[in-house]
Formats: C-alpha cells, structure tokens, sequence
C-alpha cells in the first residue's frame, strides 16, 4: 500500500476528481488534507481527513495546504463545458494558467516528494485517430477552442518537467478523456455533455434537445477508474512521462443519450441542435500504454457508470428538494 501513512494533499477535494481522490487515499490508510470551494463540499468524513475550505488563487491559503504534505494531487479547476469554452476561451485559459502554474510550483517549493497533474487531452493535434502519448508536442491543437487550451497544457506538462528538473519533486502526469461520474458540476450553464443530458433526462424534457449532432466521438470513463489510473501512475511514474488514463472503447453521444434514456426508462422524441455549442466531432486517446506500463485499464462499462452517476444525481436532487 503505497500511500498508507503517507500525509497526501487533495488540492480541490470538492469536484468530480477529488471526491474520488479522497475516498480512495481514505481507503488506502493515507492521511488526507483536502480542499474545498465556493459550490460543492467534501462528502467523506474520517478521522484521517482535515478539510480546508480556501482559495487556491489565494498564494497564502495556498501555501498553508501544502505545509508538511509527502504527496499532493491538483485536482482544483475552474472547468466549463462547450458553451464556455466558445463564448469566452481566453478567461478560462487565463483561470487554468494562474491556478495550475501557482499549484505546480509550489508543489516544488513546499518540497513535497510526488504531485500529480492532470493534463488533458486537448493537447494532441487532430489527427483523426486515436492520439499516442508521443503525439502531445506535434502539430498544433487546431480548431480555434482548442489551439489556446491546447498550448496552455503543453506548457504546464512542461512547468512539471522544468520544476522537477529544478527541485527534487517528482511529478505524474495523465491525460484523461471526457470522464464523468458523480460530484460532477451539473449546473446546465457550466457543464459538460454527461451531466447536462442527465439533468435533462431527471427533468423528462421532452423533446429532448441535444446539442451538436451527436456524432462526437470520445473514450467515456467513469471517474473511479480515471481516479486508480492517476493513484497508480503517481506510485510507480512519477517520472513526468505522460500517460493517457482512458477507457479503450470509443462512443458518440447518440449512445449516451440513447443509455441515459432507456436507464430512465423515458419515452421522449430527441431531436439534436447542431447549432448549439458542441466541441470537436473526433477525439480519442490510445489507452496501451497506461495497461503496459501501470497495468491498468478501464473496468466500469458506460451503462453501469451512468447508472451511477443518474442515481447519485437523483439522490442530490431529492436531498435538496426536501
Ligand atoms: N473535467 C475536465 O474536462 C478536465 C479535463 C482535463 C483535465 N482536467 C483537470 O482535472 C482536474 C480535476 O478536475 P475536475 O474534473 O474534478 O473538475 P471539477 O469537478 O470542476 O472540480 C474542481 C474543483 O476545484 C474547485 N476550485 C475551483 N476553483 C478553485 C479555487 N480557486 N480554489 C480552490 N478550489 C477551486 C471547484 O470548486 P467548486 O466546487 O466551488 O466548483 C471544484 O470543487 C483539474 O486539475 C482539471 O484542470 C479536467
């Protein structure tokens, strides 16, 4: 048990990552340090969880999670879905840069051993078949949405690489793709396809509306294996050497729809908005090297994640409509 005993920082303990994050070093006898926001608060409750409630902008706040921690996770984020990302990249880039260079270093500063950053797969340039890790420097990401995010990622795998050259920490770094699950942002402003076709759903919005044409093409992982995928290679390559943590099978979002609706058990007429905020049609990440080299693959299918991510949700909704 490589993190047993080990005091581990969850930077942003309250999201889709971190929640999951926390549970699992919990179980795994860590002593965890978690934060969390403005929105979603941290649901475990152990005697080996402190949870701060800050600011990671907030160079002091920050400083102060990081004190006398072995291991730290980023997890923090401002993330947004499609329509962010079309109406205003440059703010969103902006958010990611400043939190993400701030944790990364100061990673390095506290003197904390190993930190894992998630990456993502914005990275690649579009090739139009499954991105291998070594494809992350070439080319350029190039619809317009995706250049800027695309570059400011390439640059923060490469503060890792420069702090690690640096500093004595060490660094993980996995790109994940399209995940979701539950404690995911389900606000219909801010979120991405899953939640927001779940939302629709528990609503029984009927027709139900779709945006894009529902051809777009991802590998959709349930957070709990994108979450043993980050645990794993933090333990075993922590050596800056990206790895994408995705499930091997690829789907469109014609097949989320379709799964979420029969899992409902909804009868409703879906017609699709193709002028509505959708991202790139094909994105898909080759899975080989995460089962060669951390001997891990995706173990949940897409209708038993979405099974639990609806029941979760469904369970939120009802607490707070009480
Ligand atoms: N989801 C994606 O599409 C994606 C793709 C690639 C990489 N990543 C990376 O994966 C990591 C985890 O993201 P996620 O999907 O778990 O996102 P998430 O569900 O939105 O969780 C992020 C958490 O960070 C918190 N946060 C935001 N700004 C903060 C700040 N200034 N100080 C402290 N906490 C702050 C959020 O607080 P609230 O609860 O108040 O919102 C939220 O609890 C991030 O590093 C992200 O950049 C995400």
């Amino acid at each position: 048990m490589f993190y047993k005993g080990k005091n581990v920082l969850v930077a942003g303990g309250g999201g889709l990552v971190g929640q999951s994050l926390v549970t699992k070093l919990l179980d795994q006898g860590a002593h965890v340090r978690a934060t969390q926001y403005r929105h979603r608060k941290i649901a475990a409750c152990h005697k080996n969880l402190e949870i701060v409630s800050c600011d990671l902008r907030n160079q002091d706040e920050a400083r102060d999670v990081f004190k006398d921690m072995d291991i730290a996770f980023l997890a923090a984020a401002r993330v947004r879905g499609a329509k962010q990302l079309q109406e205003n990249p440059a703010d969103l880039i902006l958010d990611y840069l400043d939190l993400h260079a701030k944790l990364i270093t100061l990673a390095a500063a506290s003197k904390v051993g190993r930190c894992s950053f998630i990456s993502s797969c914005y990275i690649y340039p579009d090739t139009g078949k499954p991105n291998r890790e070594s494809e992350g420097f070439e080319g350029d990401p190039w619809i317009p949405t995706n250049y800027g995010i695309g570059w400011t990622t390439r640059y923060l795998e490469t503060l890792c690489r420069y702090s690690h050259m640096t500093t004595k920490t060490d660094y993980g770094i996995v790109r994940p793709n399209a995940y979701y699950g539950p404690h995911d942002n389900f606000d219909p402003e801010h979120c991405h396809v899953v939640p927001a076709l779940i939302v629709k759903a528990t609503q029984k919005m009927n027709p139900f509306e779709v945006w894009g044409d529902g051809e777009q093409i991802r590998c959709f992982t349930y957070v709990d294996d994108l979450v043993d995928g980050i645990l794993l290679n933090l333990e075993k390559n922590a050596t800056c050497d990206p790895v994408n943590i995705c499930t091997e099978k690829t789907n469109n979002v014609k097949d989320i729809v379709a799964l979420i609706l029969d899992i409902l058990k909804l009868n409703v007429e879906v017609c699709y908005a193709p002028d509505k905020p959708s991202t790139i049609p094909y994105r898909v990440s080759d899975a080989s090297k995460a089962k060669k080299i951390l001997g891990w693959e995706a173990r949940t299918s897409l209708r038993e994640g979405l099974k639990k991510t609806i029941e979760w949700y469904q369970e939120q909704a009802n607490v707070s409509m009480k």
